[in-house]
């Protein structure tokens, strides 16, 4: 659905080399972890799927837009990702940062598409809620932070904010987005903030538990480089043990979040466990 769309209005060409670089780095495997998110959020709050596949799919863009330009050589200068060879060594550097810029944007596109069946309001709260997510006070705002770790040193809480933005604001926005499309009280909208809140933070501290403890070849990317690259992460300033229980923590928070839903929330929960205790 995401790139079988047919010619955009005023479109006159689509470079074919540019469409082969951005099927390459959405097309290419992936956990599907947020947009799994978008859905099963949706549907806790009563959301048909037709209606949340847009901004599942957008949010899968901007997710891959990210790892496109996070694994360039300027940034983290990885070689592999999600077991093949990343765009920028399937392509070129130039292609690989246009095809981050374009799916940037074609996320949007999707997002404003009325095709969906949501009304304008919702879609334009969706807009601004997944801008603010990718933006300098979300993800951008996070890798900047991040890459300037090496030189910053930050402490716990440091690191902690870091990974909340370059991380935590996706997954925030996917864990809200279901509230949002169903135009739920404030009540709820927060409550699946601060469940978002609580898995991403996980998420990146897991992935940073598993740089440590998993192979490339389990992760389908490069794996013991955080250190070496000076990374700012919980595992190297408080151990692997101290996460495992942080992660046990977290994962008990994000349960306790959902216990207002009952059984409609098991799904999510399951979730919140799952990216604690992952493998990959
Ligand atoms: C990797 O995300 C980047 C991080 C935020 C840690 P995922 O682990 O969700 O990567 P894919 O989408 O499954 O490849
Ligand atoms: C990246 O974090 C988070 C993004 C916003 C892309 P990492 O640099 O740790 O992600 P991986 O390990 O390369 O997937
Ligand atoms: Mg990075
Ligand atoms: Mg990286
Ligand atoms: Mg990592």
């Amino acid at each position: 659905m995401v790139l079988g769309r047919s010619t955009l209005e005023g479109e006159t060409v689509r470079p074919d080399h540019l469409m082969a670089a951005i099927r390459h780095g959405v097309l290419n495997g992936g956990k599907r972890f947020r947009p799994f998110l978008v859905l099963e959020s949706a549907r806790l709050f009563g959301v048909v799927q037709q209606s949340a596949l847009p901004a599942a799919a957008a949010l899968e863009c901007v997710h891959c837009y990210s790892l496109i330009h996070d694994d360039l050589p300027a940034m983290d200068d990885d070689d592999v990702r999600r077991g093949l060879p990343t765009v920028h060594k399937a392509f070129d550097e130039a292609t690989a940062i246009l095809a981050g810029d374009a799916l940037l944007t074609f996320a949007f596109d999707l997002l404003s598409d009325p095709g969906c069946g949501l009304g304008a309001e919702i879609r334009v709260r969706l807009i601004s809620r997944l801008a603010r997510a990718a933006g300098f006070g979300g993800m951008a705002g996070g890798q900047a932070l991040d890459l300037a770790a090496a030189e910053t040193r930050p402490d716990e809480l440091g690191v902690v904010t870091l990974q909340a933005m370059k991380t935590g604001a996706l997954i925030r926005f996917a864990c809200e987005a279901g509230a949002i499309m169903a135009d739920a009280p404030a009540a709820d909208l927060n409550r699946m903030r601060s469940f978002g809140e609580t898995i991403g933070v996980a998420f990146q501290l897991a992935d940073d538990l598993l740089d440590v403890t998993q192979t490339a070849a389990a992760m389908g990317k490069a794996t013991g480089k955080d250190a070496d690259a000076g990374k700012a992460t919980l595992v190297g300033l408080k151990g692997e043990a101290w996460a495992r229980d942080e992660l046990a923590r977290l994962v008990a928070k994000a349960e306790t979040l959902l216990e207002p839903y009952g059984e409609a929330g098991h799904i999510l929960r399951d979730a919140a466990r799952f990216v604690a205790w992952r493998q990959s």
